[in-house]
């Protein structure tokens, strides 16, 4: 079965095949026409209703008057009425049908089209239909009224096209269209024929549920021409059924034996010209299913960035999410320890001042208060005392400023374009990766960060991106440098040093370098590759450094550069202009 509008290469051939094979067994024109017209009626679907694509199927071949059975020259005599009906008079014959209605299974049931005389070009030019299917099989009106057997061979191999009526419902071509069209809802019909040596032409007319694409038109070029191999056999043969009734079927074996040099030599024209249509069909069916792939290429890239961005994203706002979150919730017992603590040193200060005052005016307690001066150390807690309150100080204070840092950091308010210090955006990347620099128990000693920030304006940019990138960098250089952790580097006193500076008036760049690993040419070569890693599953998706890519260069018109050698360590630069780059 073929889905009719999305037919393929494959269809065709496949399709092709079969159809020049229908005549094989056949003994009569018509035989091999219903075969053809059961076979496509059958196979072509509309692949939406999962029914069968034709409302109604038909084929039609050009008679002389003097082939045709005695009931159909009474058919067409009836048509032709006072008119004298020559021997030669060539005649449309319908050869086989099916289709919806029961009555449409059977030519002899067909009320208006049995045979129809074709008298002479304006008879032709009167039957819209049939004038146009001419038409549009390319031949002369008179050449099918009177074949002339001189052109008839040439024209013979220029004769298959395909003839399509898009709408079918209003057209003029189509008729019966109360009674036929609007009820079996007739989308579309298609028309595809031929010329035999004999100078007849055959053609089938499929009345389709369906519309179908001008690329599938195409295909039906080459099965016109496997129709035409079907019934070549039978172009000088038996017609109907009732031309055989009355003989033997030796006499018909030792006709299809002694097939003649025309008949030959049409076979093999037709065979070389379905060779040539067929390549045709499938360099230009090719082509299509290179744009296919090209486009789904196209598709496939965006496709994976999107991809990438959206587990970035999701990964870098799940993080900010967190850190937003902790730092308000440490912000407010915070705010409350910072409240309290001047309190505590106010009343502890006034409590000291009181015990002075007592050691003053009672010189000499009793011996139970002595024993208790001496056993809580009286002089030793009070100088002390003052230490523990101002590192509680001290300490609440850092907390203050470190939630301030996870504030800055996830940035979670700002989406869109602002003015900020970039500093304060490494910093507070620094802060969070606090815990990966100092020495810790995996044996990686303190990494050193040597800052070196110069003097300019505000930047303009995504800030909670830009600290996506500080964040990817720094991850890295502290990776390359865990790495390297061994008694050898140890001495090497790991060290990451960040260094920014305006480069002019319009732009500044930000330079993180490690003393890590550094890296090989052909790792440099990949690094912003997406999903590009070297670290092992579960530590490294590989989306780091290609989304820092797409941040700095797509979103904030910038640059980001690489130089790194095995055991030299890695620098990267980051270049963006100060403002107006979004335009
Ligand atoms: N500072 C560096 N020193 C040495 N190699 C590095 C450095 N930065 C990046 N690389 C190399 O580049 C690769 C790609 O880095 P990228 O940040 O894109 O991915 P990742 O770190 O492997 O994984 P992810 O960042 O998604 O967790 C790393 O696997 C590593 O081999
Ligand atoms: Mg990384």
């Amino acid at each position: 079965m073929y889905d009719i509008q999305k037919m393929t290469l494959r269809d065709m051939s496949e399709c092709g095949l079969a159809l020049r094979r229908l005549g094989d067994d056949a003994l009569t024109m018509e035989e091999v026409s219903n075969n053809i017209i059961q076979y496509l009626n059958q196979n072509f679907i509309d692949s939406s209703s999962h029914e069968k694509a034709c409302v109604l199927i038909r084929f039609f071949k050009t008679h002389s008057y003097r082939e045709l059975t005695p009931d159909l020259q009474e058919y067409a005599s009836q048509i032709l009425k006072d008119r004298i009906v020559s021997d030669n008079l060539k005649c449309l014959t319908l050869l086989a049908t099916a289709g919806e209605l029961p009555e449409w299974n059977s030519r002899y049931q067909s009320v208006g089209h049995k045979a129809i005389p074709l008298v002479d070009a304006d008879a032709i030019a009167r039957i819209p239909m049939i004038s146009q299917l001419i038409q549009q099989l390319g031949i002369d009106t008179g050449t099918v009224v009177q074949p002339d057997p001189t052109f008839l061979a040439d024209l013979e191999q220029k004769m298959y096209n395909v003839f399509y009526v898009p709408n079918a419902s209003g057209s003029p071509y189509i008729p019966s269209q109360t009674a036929f069209v609007a009820p079996f809802n007739v989308k579309s019909v298609l028309g595809f024929g031929g010329l035999l040596p004999s100078g007849n032409i055959f053609s089938i007319l499929m009345f389709l549920k369906v519309f179908i694409p001008p690329s599938v038109l195409d295909l039906f070029r080459p099965l016109a021409l496997s129709i035409k191999m079907a019934i070549l056999p039978f172009d000088d043969g038996y017609i109907f059924k009732e031309d055989i009734q009355s003989k033997i079927n030796a006499e018909i074996a030792d006709k299809n034996q002694n097939k003649s040099s025309q008949y030959l030599n049409s076979q093999i024209a037709t065979l070389n010209q379905l060779l040539d249509v067929s390549e045709k069909s499938t360099i230009t069916q090719s082509d299509r299913l290179e744009d296919a792939i090209a486009n789904l290429h196209q598709v496939l890239d965006k496709l994976q960035n999107t991809q990438i961005q959206l587990i970035q994203n999701e990964k870098m706002s799940s993080l900010s999410q967190m850190i937003a979150g902790i730092a308000h919730e440490i912000n407010n017992p915070v705010n409350f320890i910072q409240a309290n603590v001047s309190y505590t040193e106010e009343y502890t200060e006034s409590l000291l001042k009181l015990v002075k005052l007592y050691q003053q005016k009672y010189p000499n307690p009793s011996v139970e208060i002595q024993q208790i001066i001496k056993q809580i150390e009286l002089d030793f807690m009070t100088s002390d005392l003052k230490a523990i309150l101002k590192s509680m100080k001290l300490g609440t204070e850092r907390i203050r400023n470190i939630v301030i840092s996870l504030r800055n950091f996830s940035r979670l308010d700002e989406a869109e374009f602002k003015t900020v210090d970039i500093h304060s955006g490494i910093d507070s990347t620094l802060m969070i990766l606090q815990h990966r620099l100092k020495e810790n128990n995996n044996n990686y000693s303190e990494i050193n960060i040597v800052k070196n920030y110069g003097e300019f304006p505000q930047i303009e940019c995504y800030p909670g991106q830009m600290n996506q990138v500080f964040m990817n960098i720094l991850s890295n250089a502290i990776d390359a440098l865990e790495l390297g952790v061994g008694e050898a580097f140890k001495s090497q006193n790991p060290q990451i040093s960040i260094s920014t500076q305006a480069i002019d008036q319009k732009g500044i760049a930000i330079t993180i370098a490690d003393n890590g690993v550094g890296m090989t040419e052909a790792v440099m070569s990949k690094l912003f590759n997406p999903f590009f890693t070297t670290k092992p599953v579960g530590k490294g998706t590989g989306l780091g450094l290609s989304i820092s890519y797409q941040i700095v260069v797509e979103k904030h018109c910038g640059e980001i550069i690489c130089h790194s050698q095995p055991g030299q360590g890695t620098k990267f630069t980051i270049k963006i202009p100060i403002r107006n780059f979004h335009g």
